[in-house]
């Protein structure tokens, strides 16, 4: 991810999320050290873009999106497991990740790849209000 992508990504994010992330966020994953994101080439166009950060020995994936045309052909997968290998890499031993109770399609593609419900975190999410469910996989 460049910041040169940050005009499509912001265009996604906005038609995808609710709660749409705000440039500042993604900026942010750029800039920082230990943090990151990465971006899924279609044609040259964005079909879909992840976030990830390192915190002491913990792995984030802060945020994942495929546009909805190029859904169910292994672009979050594809993402993820490159975000997997950056996060083991710098010796993290888990990753974690929150998600909405009522994403169910994420939820079972987190589930897919090995992710645990962790605990529930009351009205962590707004627009609408809701609680996330903290999900964590750990590597072997
Ligand atoms: C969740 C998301 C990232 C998955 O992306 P994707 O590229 O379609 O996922 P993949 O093709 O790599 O994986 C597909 C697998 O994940 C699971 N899956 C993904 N979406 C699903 C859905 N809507 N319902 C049930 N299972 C689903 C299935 O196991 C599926 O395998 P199948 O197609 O053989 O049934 C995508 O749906 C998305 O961008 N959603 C909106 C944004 C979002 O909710 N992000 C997560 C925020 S926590």
């Amino acid at each position: 991810m460049r910041s040169s992508d940050l005009a499509s990504i912001l265009a996604e994010e906005r038609k995808i999320f609710p709660d749409p992330w705000p440039k500042s966020a993604f900026e942010d994953h750029l800039e920082q050290a230990d943090w990151g994101g990465l971006v899924a080439l279609s044609d040259g166009k964005i079909a879909g873009y992840a976030c990830w950060m390192v915190v002491a020995d913990e792995g984030h994936l802060t945020n994942i999106a495929v546009s909805e045309a190029h859904r169910r052909k292994s672009v979050a997968r594809h993402l993820l497991e490159a975000i997997l290998v950056v996060t083991r890499d710098k010796s993290c031993e888990f990753i974690l990740l929150e998600v909405r109770p009522s994403n169910e399609g994420a939820i079972a593609f987190y589930r897919k790849h090995g992710f645990d419900l962790l605990y529930r975190r009351p009205s962590y999410y707004h627009n609408p209000v809701e609680d996330a469910l903290v999900m964590v996989k750990y590597f072997d």
